[in-house]
């Protein structure tokens, strides 16, 4: 599976069957954590079967089954930063599902008690992002949730006014950014002309999970544009411009 296949195919995975992931595959997402963690200055921990991955306490309200592995999100607590997590954190969610792997970012419904990696001063727990096998049928609950949510998708113009006479890449682009994940699926960003390129920015802020949004945002939106064969990198932040090389 190609990463923009992964795009299209990946969804917030809440049921989880009871099948153990692979130690190979789970080396392959250690290897995309240090290499996101030393490029984006985080500190994400994969947290395996024998270092207690099944302890982690989600919420049932929203989940089914218990995946033994997860991984504890920590980083300093800024806006550049959670931005950073965003980005390098979906690279590791993309790479799970070219390995046949469910993930689901969380920030909200699980039990922070029950992370076992400790905090460092000036380091904060923006989330977890469990990691497992997907249930063969996802449950009706699940299903549900997922529906509920998706139905607030955004249309590509209020993402980026100029879409309808965009050039292909920037429409894949936006189309790229649409299909992430974004917390409660609010999709948050807008993209606006600035002139040295496109901007992406954060019209609506209510709380800090949006910079966590705009850096998944951002990769998607890199990765659309890739696939239409123009290679291009962000600044970081509300207000980045994505400059082509
Ligand atoms: C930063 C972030 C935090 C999220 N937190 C939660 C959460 O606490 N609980 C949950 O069930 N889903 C959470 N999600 C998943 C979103 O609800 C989901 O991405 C969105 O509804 C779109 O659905 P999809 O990912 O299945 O395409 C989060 C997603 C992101 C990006």
């Amino acid at each position: 599976m190609d990463i923009m296949q992964a795009i299209e195919k990946r969804i917030s995975c809440r049921a989880y069957d009871d099948r153990a992931v692979e130690a190979d595959k789970l080396d392959q997402l250690a290897a995309c954590i240090e290499e996101g963690n030393a490029a984006g200055g985080l500190r994400m921990v994969l947290v395996r079967p024998e270092d207690g991955g099944a302890n982690l306490k989600l919420s049932g309200a929203m989940f089914s089954g218990r995946p033994s592995t997860y991984i504890a999100l920590i980083a300093a607590d800024d806006e550049e930063t959670r931005d950073r997590l965003g980005y390098y954190g979906e690279k590791v969610v993309l790479l799970a599902e070219q390995l046949g792997l469910g993930t689901c970012w969380v920030a909200g419904t699980y039990d922070q008690s029950t992370v076992a990696v400790a905090r460092q001063d000036g380091e904060k727990l923006h989330g977890v992002i469990p990691v497992g096998y997907a249930m063969a049928k996802m449950p009706l609950k699940q299903r549900t949730v997922r529906a509920a949510l998706r139905k607030r998708d955004r249309k590509p113009a209020d993402v980026y006014a100029g879409y309808a006479s965009a050039p292909a890449w920037i429409r894949a682009g936006v189309d790229a950014m649409i299909k992430g994940p974004s917390a409660v699926n609010g999709q948050p960003w807008v993209l606006v002309d600035t002139p040295s390129g496109v901007a992406a920015t954060l019209p609506r802020i209510k709380s800090t999970v949006e910079y966590i949004d705009l850096g998944i945002a951002k990769l998607h939106f890199q990765l659309g544009a890739l696939n239409e064969g123009v290679e291009g990198s962000w600044t970081w932040g509300a207000g980045g411009v994505f400059t082509t090389e």
